[in-house]
């Protein structure tokens, strides 16, 4: 059977504010991905791409309508299960442990897996060595530019080695040249590792990257 790598069936979410206040902040989005695609979502501010991230990224379960990835229902994923080894999440504003070293904040999310040291310390080269990085691991998070903080959440976000890469506004606290440089990284891991990435802006230059785009309007993709 030929499947789609993600489906997403009639998305809904409101949000109750109250006895009487409703927001439909996802109004039934429908689309399909490709494994291996590169998308921008695009729209709006209040046009809902953040709820739409949020649910995709296992930060929010309540939702109406369908996530199925190779034909797999996102529901039957232990939660922590799917943000760690199903996707990994970068945000706009980084949220990097301000008293932990560049190394230390990639490797957060497997401290206590119980893994081999020697596949640790191999994949945390690997992803230095690709983010750019192998100079400034011991450095504090405020030791590093923009750019650089934005590249160690990439890097954080791929240590469990997810297949699906979101990110909300990767690009929106950095100056646009400096976004280019996180733009054509992610391009880098999207061709070179297949990993299958969905960003959301705001900015239509940064959709331009992009050979898909899903545009959002109030709730609905159109
Ligand atoms: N936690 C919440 N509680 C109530 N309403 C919310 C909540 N989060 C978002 N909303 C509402 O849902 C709608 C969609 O919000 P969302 O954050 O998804 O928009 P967005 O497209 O990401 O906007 P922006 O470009 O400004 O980040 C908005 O009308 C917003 O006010
Ligand atoms: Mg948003």
């Amino acid at each position: 059977m030929d499947m789609e790598y993600i489906e997403v069936k009639d998305l809904k979410r409101k949000y109750k504010m109250g006895k009487d206040i409703v927001v439909g902040a996802l109004q039934g989005v429908s689309f399909t991905l490709k494994e291996g695609s590169f998308t921008s979502i695009v729209g709006s501010s209040g046009s809902g791409k953040s709820t739409l991230l949020n649910i995709l990224g296992g930060l929010d379960w309540e939702y109406t309508g369908g996530i199925y990835i190779e034909g797999k229902n996102i529901k039957e994923y232990e939660p922590n299960y799917y943000r760690r080894y199903i996707v990994g999440t970068v945000f706009q504003q980084f949220y990097l442990i301000p008293s932990l070293t560049v190394e230390e904040n990639i490797l957060l999310p497997i401290k206590f897996q119980g893994k081999r040291e020697r596949d640790i310390n191999e994949r945390l080269e690997y992803l230095l060595k690709k983010v750019g990085l192998e100079d400034r691991r011991k450095h504090l998070p405020k030791e590093l530019s923009g750019g650089q903080a934005q590249r160690v959440a990439i890097a954080r976000a791929l240590i469990d080695s997810p297949k699906i890469v979101l990110a909300d506004e990767p690009t929106g606290n950095l100056d646009s040249k400096t976004g280019e440089s996180i733009l054509n990284l992610l391009e880098e891991l999207n061709e070179s590792e297949d990993i299958t990435i969905l960003l959301v802006t705001h900015d239509m230059q940064v959709a331009k990257y992009t050979p898909e785009v899903i545009t959002l309007v109030d709730g609905k993709n159109v």
